[in-house]
């Protein structure tokens, strides 16, 4: 395939070596496609096939993927559905639906906003089918990261961002500590990005709101903060910026007084070469989290195409190579649950999918609300609460010259039989725990609270 519309993008000049080296060679799939059209006997596809009643006793004629029997006992979906190798992008069924739901996912308060939906219709890439979140987050980072290359994280992020960057990679990140007097701190995200861009041609960041372990979501506010200073940087420096953004926790907001969706969307209007990625899935938004369904969905600029023609031609270039990705990585992703999700969609609809996850919502949001009461009533100078309306967390500050994090976790648990995941980064400002309140019952959380501050009397 032949890159000539993507390589004059801002998008190409971000990649990594292997961002740029990697796409879906025909091979394969150019003589299975020339054999459906062309050949009587065709001996392309690596799958046993088989009529069926050769295989299944009392079997149909049907020509088809041969299977064991027993397995449809667990599964009232076909056959086809979930036996055969998925396309390697993902099922076409399966992006569409997913389409449309970033898209509904945009509006808030449902009222549409023309300009944006028009927009997004047109201008996101086909999302890509990959295993779950973190398999996007790791696609993502390989194809914009050279080894001792730099992505710009805040210090409170998911631990395997680590994994993936700085262990498998071998790039650097480049840290800054993410709340400052309870907002995110806007200084020290410029200050990475200034630095970054004294020593490298493109600017790499990777967000996630709600955040893991905080379960902080910028206020509108603050969200405009960050929007204005990535503008001002793009402008000033003249170099893209990518913005890969972790929406992983994307529906769960349980406070009106922050920004209600993605900031994806907010960055995909923008003009300037601001290129977001979004990263979501069925994992957690669906309550599907062995699913492993997840998708990347690229922000494209208007600017550089030139008509619906070459906008065509981008995108699939962009999927070409994401689906080397896929290929080269994982080849396709599981065929059931690709099945099960736009079937979901198809036959249920959105608006009933998102009024009966509500239930789990309210739950949480119980929980949300119970914990942040309990842990308020704590009068102890060292300890401090990051500022949280989202996800399924929250994270304790605890003051280092009083606390070590593993210490106190290990305390904790041995004396009050309570467990939680300590964070000890002395290095970048971080020593406190983190509560999954999400997997612990509303009646139980003043009990857990109780124990954690009696540990941290005693401790
Ligand atoms: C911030 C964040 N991103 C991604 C993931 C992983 O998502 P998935 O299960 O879809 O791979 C997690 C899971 O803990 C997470 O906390």
């Amino acid at each position: 395939m032949k890159f000539n519309y993507i390589q004059k993008t801002p998008l190409y000049d971000a990649f990594s070596e292997i961002g740029k080296r990697i796409f879906l060679p025909d091979g394969i799939f150019y003589w299975s496609g020339r054999a459906k059209k062309e050949a009587d006997l065709i001996g392309t596809i690596g799958s046993a096939y088989a009529y069926e009643h050769d295989f299944i006793d009392g079997g149909r004629s049907e020509w088809i993927p041969c299977y064991l029997k027993d397995i449809l006992e667990y599964s009232s979906l076909a056959v086809k559905e979930i036996i055969p190798y998925a396309s390697i992008g993902g099922l076409n069924e399966t992006r569409e639906v997913w389409k449309q739901w970033i898209i509904r996912k945009s509006l808030y308060d449902d009222k549409s906003e023309k300009s944006l939906l028009y927009r997004l219709e047109k201008y996101i890439s086909n999302p890509i089918i990959t295993a779950g979140v973190t398999n996007g987050i790791f696609q993502s980072c390989v194809m914009f990261l050279n080894p001792d290359e730099i992505i710009i994280s805040p210090n409170k992020r998911w631990g395997n961002y680590d994994n993936v960057i700085t262990k498998f990679i071998g790039a650097r990140i480049k840290s800054f500590d993410f709340l400052e007097k309870n907002h995110i701190n806007i200084n020290g995200l410029e200050t990475a990005i200034n630095e970054t861009a004294k020593i490298q041609e493109k600017i790499v960041i990777i967000l996630n709101f709600p955040n893991n372990p905080t379960g902080y979501v910028p206020t509108n506010e603050e969200a405009k903060e960050i929007v204005n200073l990535l503008r001002k940087s793009q402008r000033n420096t003249g170099k893209p910026i990518i913005v890969i953004i972790d929406d992983a926790y994307e529906p769960f907001i349980y406070s009106k007084n922050v920004l209600n969706r993605s900031l994806f969307y907010d960055l995909h209007q923008l003009d300037e070469n601001i290129i977001p990625i979004k990263l979501d899935g069925i994992t957690k938004e669906l309550l599907i989290y062995g699913g492993r369904v997840g998708f990347i969905t690229i922000g494209i600029k208007p600017s550089w195409i030139e008509n619906d023609e070459q906008l065509e031609m981008l995108k699939s270039e962009i999927q070409n190579k994401l689906e080397g990705f896929n290929r080269a990585t994982i080849s396709n992703c599981n065929h059931f649950y690709q099945s099960l999700t736009h079937k979901l969609f198809s036959d249920k609809g959105v608006e009933h999918i998102i009024k009966s996850r509500e239930k789990v919502k309210q739950l949480l949001e119980k929980r949300y609300k119970k914990i942040n009461a309990e842990v308020g009533k704590i009068n102890n100078p060292n300890i401090s609460i990051d500022p949280n309306s989202g996800g399924f967390f929250l994270f304790m500050n605890l003051n280092p010259k009083k606390y070590r994090a593993n210490e106190f976790a290990d305390y904790l648990l041995t004396k009050y039989k309570v467990g939680i995941i300590p964070i000890e980064k002395l290095d970048e400002n971080i020593n406190g725990i983190r509560i999954a309140y999400c997997s612990i019952d509303l009646a139980e959380i003043p009990e857990l609270i109780k124990r954690i501050n009696l540990a941290l009397n005693d401790f």
